[in-house]
């Protein structure tokens, strides 16, 4: 008989952890009056990453984090831009600083992020963040690995000694998650665009992360009896459905665990968005977290 995957709910585990942060923001301002607020910059009219930070918005109302959104022209000129940064980084009631990305081609993103101060960094993305990431210390963690990790955990997956997989090598997703799996005992492997015989690697995985965004292209029959799935992929199929970067209905028949796409990785990454956030709040109020 066919096995079927369990599936990772994300918008369940999400909820869990929302309620803690929500309890987390009453407890900071009932002990010094602060709250958590969280400065969300967008340039241009990238229509995905309106509907991403309108989410982010959203979400931290919910939980009871300040929002300021901050919108300019695609034309805003790097000066305009660093100035927000630096004014943002001085100002008290803003403990999280996250300039959506990809931002307009005229920009250097690497600038504007790098101008963030590492402790309102709550995307994980500054160097030194990144730094510390890489050689083990505290700091901001990625959003999406960082709830890919939670998930993990939530499953009670032990990474120590496992063949992890992953398809993609962005700065945000790929090279992040492979660190955070190395640091829990893993055997990392990082395939991408140039990779000879993805297949195989991916048959031999305990767990595969896709982060690549080609609609299915980690095909049902790779998956390993038993492994563990995780798809960040949001991508349109050709009939304009969303799929993921996995092949879910063919994956889920070898796969013990998998994750849906919607409702799978995409809440995990605003829960600890919000996350860092308060986290940052009460380290601004010496407050222990
Ligand atoms: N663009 C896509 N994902 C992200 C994210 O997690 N943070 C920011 N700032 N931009 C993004």
């Amino acid at each position: 008989m066919e096995s079927v995957a369990s599936i990772i709910d994300g918008k369940k585990i999400s909820d869990e952890i929302r309620d803690e942060i929500r309890q987390r923001v009453e407890g900071l301002q009932s002990k010094t009056g602060v709250t958590p607020g969280l400065a969300v910059v967008l340039v241009g009219e990238n229509e995905a990453s309106q509907i991403y930070v309108r989410n982010k918005g959203k979400a931290c109302e919910n939980v009871g984090i300040q929002s300021f959104q901050h919108t300019l022209p695609e034309d805003t000129p790097q000066e305009v831009l660093a100035h927000l940064v630096a004014q943002l980084n001085q100002d008290p009631n803003v403990h999280g600083i996250l300039v959506q990305l990809p931002l307009p081609k005229a920009l250097a993103s690497f600038d504007v992020v790098a101008a963030i101060t590492p402790e309102k960094d709550v995307d994980g993305f500054h160097p030194v963040n990144v730094g510390n990431l890489v050689t083990g210390r505290e700091g901001f963690r990625s959003c999406t690995p960082f709830g890919i990790m939670k998930m993990l955990e939530y499953i009670k997956f032990e990474l120590k000694g496992k063949d992890a997989v992953i398809i993609g090598r962005s700065n945000i997703v790929g090279k992040p998650m492979g660190m955070m799996l190395l640091e829990k005992n893993a055997t990392v492997t990082y395939c991408h665009s140039k990779t000879h015989d993805l297949a195989k690697k991916i048959k031999a995985a305990d767990l595969v992360v896709a982060a690549v965004g080609v609609p299915e292209l980690v095909k049902g029959e790779w998956i390993k009896e038993g492994a563990v799935v995780i798809d960040v992929g949001m991508n349109r199929d050709t009939a304009g459905k969303l799929v993921g970067d996995v092949e879910f209905g063919a994956a889920s028949s070898r796969a013990a665990y998998i994750t849906p796409v919607p409702g799978g990785v995409g809440p995990m990454t605003i829960t600890m968005l919000l996350y860092n956030t308060v986290r940052s709040a009460y380290r601004f109020a010496g407050q222990p977290f």
